[in-house]
Formats: C-alpha cells, sequence, structure tokens
C-alpha cells in the first residue's frame, strides 16, 4: 500500500410536488439559459404529497427564513428567532403548518395590520419519525411571523463536539447535517424538498470561532453579529451551518477549502483539482450557479462522505488519503450543483433524480478529467456495491427507482439503487440516444426545471418531449418502465468493461489457487480501485492467506480507508482475529456511515457481537447522533 494518512483522525480523544409558485424563479439571479428549445411540462400535472412532512405546502408556502441565533456551545443549543414570509396558494388558506422536532417554541408572532401580534398556535404531539406539526392561524392577509425557540441539545442534526472531541483541543466545534428530514431539529419550517425558500442569518458565536452556512459568508456586521445570505430559492435539507476553529486556504479565486488547522494543508492538496472538476461541469451542463464553491473538511465524526450544501460542501476527513484517489466525492458533491440542489427531487421517493443524477455526473466528470480507465473502474465498483445492496434489500420494493409510499423513514431512499441503478439507467439512455443527443438534452434538463423541485414523472415527461419524440425508436416504453418501476437489475444494464480489474481478478485467482504468492502479485501499480477491486472480490480464504496477504502488504491499519474498510469487512467475515483490533481502532476513529454500518453489522452477523456492543459502548458519545440512532438499529439496540 503507497497511501499514507497523513494525520491521525480521532474521534474521542481528538479528535408536481411543485406547485406553480414553488417552481416559481423568484429571486434568482442568473436567468436560465436555455440550450436548446426544451418543451416544458408543467410540474403541477404530477402532484404527489410528501409523506415524511407536515407542511400545508399545497395551501400555503414559505419563500423565505430569516435566521437569527445565538449559538449556545455551555447549553448545546440554538437560541433565538427565525422570521418566515410565505405565500397563500390558497386564497382562503387560514393556517401556516411546519415541521417542529424536539424544538422549544416560546412565542409565535404575527406581523398584522396592527402590527406584530401574537398568534395563536398548536404543537402537536411528537411522532417519533417525523417530529411535531406546528399550526400556526396566520389569519386571511398577513405575509410574515416570527417564532423564537431552541433547539434541543439532543438535535438529530446537530453535533456539538467538546474542544477534547476536536483535533485542535482548545475550542468546541459544531456542524449540521439537515439531509433528510433533520432541518425540523434545526428550526420550524416545511420540511421537504417540494418546497424552495430563500434565506438569510445572523449568528452570535463566541469569540475566535468562526461560523459559516450554505449561504454567502458576508462577515460581521457593527454589533459584531456574523451574517449570511442565500439569494437562490434552496429547499430546506440544504441549510446548515458549522462553528469552530476554522481555518481557510484558496484553491483559486472562488473556490477553497476551510478545515481545522492540523489538516488544511492537506486538504487544500487533495483537493486542488476542485476547478478542473467545476471546468468540466459547466462545459458538460451549463454554468455554474451559486458564486463561490468552498469545501469544508469537518472533523471525523461527520457521519457521511460528503454533503451538498450549497456554496459550501461538507466532507469527511477520511477522503484526504493523501493521493487524491477518492476525490471522486469532490466531484459528486461539486455535481450536485446541478443535480440536486438547482434541479431537486420534490420528494424522497424520488431521491434517484438527485443521487442517481449526480453519479452519473460524478463520473462523467472523473471520465473527462481522468480517462475512461479510472471512470469504467468506478462504474464497475459501483455495479458491485449496487448488486449487493439488491440482494440485502429489506423488501423488494426498495430496488425500484421511483420508491413506493412504504418508506418508514428517507434513510431507506439512500441505497445504492438510488446511486447507481439511477445513474446506470442514464448511462443506459446515453447508450441509447448517443452522447451527441444525449448530453445537450441533459443540460437542458437542468436549465429547464433550473430551481424547481420536480418527480420522476416529471422527468419522464420531459424525456418523451424532448429526447424520445426525436428519437423514436431508440428505447421502448417496457425498457423506460422496467428501469423506473420495476424492481432488481434491468436486463438492459450496461456492463462496464475493466480491463484492468480483469487483470486484477486474474492475478487474484492465481494466487488463491497457489500458482503465486501473495508478493507475486502484481500490486506495484495498482491504484486504489484496483485494490478495492481485489479486496472485495476475494473468496473465503485460509487464515495463512490472510496472513500472507497482510504480511505482504500490511492492509491492517493501512492509511486509506476506503482500502481498510474493504480489509476489514473481508477479515471480519473470515475470522482473521489479528485484524481486529485495528477494526476496533477504525471505529473508534472514524464515524463515516458507509463505513460503520456495515462494520458493525459485520462484526455482530460473524460471531462478534461482544465486540460490537463493548466497541459502539465506547465510540457512541464520539458519533453523530444520526449514527448513533442507526448503529443502535444495526445492533439491534
Ligand atoms: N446527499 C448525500 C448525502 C446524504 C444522503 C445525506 C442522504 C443525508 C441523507 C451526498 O451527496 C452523498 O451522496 N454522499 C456520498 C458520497 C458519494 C460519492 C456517493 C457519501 O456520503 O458517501
Ligand atoms: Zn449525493
Amino acid at each position: 500500500m503507497t497511501n499514507t494518512r497523513l494525520t491521525a483522525l480521532t474521534l474521542l480523544t481528538a479528535a408536481s410536488v411543485t406547485l406553480a409558485s414553488c417552481a416559481a424563479n423568484v429571486g434568482t439571479p442568473t436567468p436560465p439559459e436555455v440550450s436548446a428549445a426544451a418543451t416544458v411540462i408543467p410540474a403541477e400535472r404530477f402532484f404527489t404529497a410528501d409523506q415524511f412532512t407536515y407542511a400545508n405546502y399545497q395551501d400555503v408556502v414559505v419563500k423565505h427564513a430569516a435566521l437569527d441565533l445565538d449559538v449556545d456551545f455551555d447549553r448545546k443549543v440554538l437560541d433565538g428567532a427565525v422570521t418566515l414570509q410565505f405565500d397563500r396558494i390558497d386564497p382562503s388558506a387560514e393556517t401556516l403548518t411546519l415541521d417542529t422536532k424536539d424544538l422549544m417554541i416560546k412565542s409565535v408572532d404575527l406581523d398584522t395590520d396592527a402590527g406584530w401580534m401574537p398568534a395563536d398556535y398548536t404543537l402537536a404531539a411528537a411522532d417519533p419519525v417525523l417530529g411535531s406539526a406546528l399550526a400556526i392561524d396566520i389569519g386571511d392577509d398577513a405575509t410574515q411571523l416570527r417564532i423564537s425557540y431552541e433547539t434541543s441539545p439532543d438535535a438529530e442534526g446537530l453535533q456539538w463536539l467538546t474542544p477534547a472531541q476536536t483535533a485542535g483541543k482548545e475550542e468546541p466545534y459544531l456542524f449540521s447535517q439537515a439531509q433528510a428530514i433533520n432541518a425540523r431539529t434545526m428550526l420550524p419550517i416545511q420540511d421537504t424538498p417540494a418546497v424552495r425558500m430563500t434565506y438569510e442569518a445572523s449568528l452570535r458565536v463566541p469569540d475566535g470561532l468562526l461560523p459559516l452556512m450554505s449561504a454567502s459568508q458576508d462577515g460581521q456586521d457593527a454589533n459584531g453579529n456574523w451574517t449570511f445570505e442565500m439569494p437562490q430559492p434552496i429547499p430546506s435539507y440544504l441549510i446548515a451551518i458549522a462553528v469552530g476553529d476554522i481555518g481557510f486556504k484558496a484553491i483559486n479565486d472562488t473556490i477553497g477549502v476551510y478545515a481545522e488547522d492540523y489538516i488544511l494543508d492537506a486538504s487544500a492538496e487533495e483537493f486542488a483539482e476542485t476547478p478542473m472538476m467545476e471546468a468540466a461541469n459547466t462545459e458538460l451542463y451549463g454554468p455554474y450557479r451559486w458564486g463561490r464553491y468552498d469545501l469544508i473538511v469537518l472533523p471525523p465524526s461527520f457521519p457521511f462522505g460528503g454533503m451538498e450544501n450549497p456554496r459550501l460542501s461538507f466532507m469527511t476527513p477520511t477522503l484526504i488519503a493523501g493521493d487524491k484517489s477518492l476525490t471522486n466525492v469532490v466531484a459528486h458533491e461539486l455535481a450536485h450543483s446541478w443535480s440536486g440542489n438547482l434541479v431537486t427531487n420534490a420528494s424522497w421517493r424520488d431521491a434517484w433524480l438527485n443521487e442517481g443524477f449526480t453519479s452519473y455526473v460524478e463520473n462523467r466528470v472523473m471520465e473527462a478529467l481522468y480517462g475512461e480507465k479510472r471512470a469504467v473502474m468506478e462504474q464497475a465498483l459501483g455495479l458491485e456495491d449496487l448488486k449487493r445492496d439488491i440482494a440485502d434489500a429489506a423488501r423488494p420494493s426498495l430496488t425500484q427507482l421511483k420508491l413506493n409510499d412504504d418508506l418508514t423513514h428517507p434513510d431507506e431512499a439512500f441505497s445504492q439503487v438510488t446511486y447507481v441503478k439511477g445513474q446506470f439507467f442514464l448511462n443506459f439512455l446515453e447508450d441509447r440516444f448517443g452522447r451527441a443527443a444525449f448530453d445537450p438534452f441533459l443540460k437542458s434538463y437542468f436549465n429547464t426545471y433550473a430551481f424547481e423541485s420536480i418527480t420522476t414523472e416529471d422527468f419522464l415527461a420531459f424525456l418523451d418531449a424532448n429526447l424520445r419524440a426525436k428519437n423514436p425508436g431508440a428505447v421502448t416504453d417496457a425498457e423506460i418502465d422496467e428501469w423506473v418501476y420495476g424492481q432488481g437489475l434491468p436486463g438492459t444494464i450496461r456492463n462496464p468493461q475493466s480491463d484492468a480489474f480483469d487483470t486484477v481478478a486474474a492475478a487474484s485467482s492465481r494466487w488463491t489457487r497457489g500458482e503465486i504468492t501473495a508478493e507475486e502479485l502484481p500490486t506495484a501499480d495498482w491504484s486504489t480501485h484496483e485494490w478495492l477491486h481485489f479486496l472485495n472480490g476475494l473468496p473465503a480464504l485460509s487464515q495463512a492467506q490472510y496472513k500472507a496477504l497482510d504480511d505482504a502488504y500490511s492492509l491492517t491499519g493501512t492509511q486509506n480507508a476506503e482500502t481498510a474498510f474493504a480489509w476489514y469487512m473481508q477479515t471480519i467475515k473470515g475470522g482473521y482475529a489479528p485484524a481486529l483490533p485495528a477494526v476496533e481502532e477504525f471505529l473508534m476513529s472514524v464515524g463515516r456511515g458507509k463505513f460503520i454500518y456495515r462494520l458493525y453489522g459485520a462484526l455482530k452477523d460473524n460471531g462478534q457481537a461482544e465486540m460490537a456492543n463493548r466497541v459502539f459502548a465506547n465510540a457512541k458519545a464520539g458519533y453523530h447522533p444520526i449514527a448513533q440512532r442507526r448503529i443502535s438499529d444495526v445492533l439491534g439496540e
């Protein structure tokens, strides 16, 4: 293994829904630039309600939120007020219903003809997933209200780290994760991707700490408040905040990296090619519409690889491998600036419109920058994961692109089906129509639905009108239906042919058959991708074989988090005990869900339930609330 981790990461010690009005481009600075004359399908034709919100957004819709908050590290709460501006879709509507979860509502005031007046409201009993509906009497002509509130120290969308839990050890740290339905633990809001709003914020934080949001960072005003503005309408799940002892390093004039000092230089180096990614994306799909693009490398307890908060992607430090081998995650989060943030899934049942499109765009950008060989390897690795997730799906309906209304939590919408099956559906369309037609079609899709929230059916209608109508024989209705509404792996899925992976697989077989020794495996020029293919494809080995591999390549304790994870999954399944102390260290130092949920599951399923429970008990306090909940589920607590 050639990768060196530059810095130790430690958690504990260191530490149609679219109603016409929701869809309006109000406040959009850049006018849509439509590359070809596209046929627009009115989104309200495909209205389906979002089952994960209490908001009555079909009647009254929030257009703007102005936050005014103290970030209180002593009490671990956000404390202050939000002013909401709203439009009445139904002119007779006199109630605005918002989502809240674990919020303390202190008062609600309405801006009336007679000035600001206390409003009548009711806060419903809490549902464990959805939280509590806040129904406010808005009379018949008010257009804004103000809610004083504070969050709970246990808010699932916020992780409050003590100084001891940070790398710098001196200052506390806060970061949010609103997707999918945790914005409601940060503020009372219509917490559905069907609703888009602009926002602004004024924050007070302790001296010496830097607050950042998914917005323009406008600095401190005369009163010392930190101010932010997001002038483009976004869904609530993209509202984000991070506060800490955070430094900044520019990559170019419009792109830079924020991080704690220990990892700032390494992060700027790892992500140095982000400007080329933005250029490739723009070349394919039109202008980047959000102003600056910055990245923040969060503490290791960040539960995702990346999160596409607009203007400021949130990233896990496990990407800082030292060799740029994991930067497809940057390509992914940046790609969301088109797929997801610009054109948004209107409900979590349509999540593939965000994640499948983004996985496709990510891979196109990786191909543009690094060539077909790497892009195809990444497709092949994705397909391996997709096959596993289809085989492991809790219910067959979870293997559909358009998901049913049987979801119990939006988490269920984010398997590799949504990502990779979605990506391969677009690859299928690309193969059938050809890039010469498909690339301009996608560009026109992003422009046509810019700043709107749409359903799968909106996309299919746009596909019919703008691509299929012009190329009637290219795909059949039955093929499209199989991809979108069918279960499992479609018969027409592309087979990514990687010669590099074939070579790896051939060498692997020669080794497992005893024809060559572990040292004789041709690993000298293997990239991280080839290592991952090798490790993921290993059959059950003898203890001597695990040891031979480990001795030859020091896999246990390797510093590339992806390779370490792949190796640990195999060794747990194969009962190779010498790796277990390193697995424990990994679980104590990394909070990224993609790795740790499956490691805990594998331990539990392979005779190590006791270890899993013991390590979780020790690591839990350092994990993000989202990860705590997910691992409790895995371990059946
Ligand atoms: N938007 C997701 C992260 C997410 C999904 C947060 C669902 C909350 C609920 C983000 O864009 C993402 O997909 N991240 C991936 C990386 C990607 C390369 C597949 C991750 O975190 O691993
Ligand atoms: Zn994504």
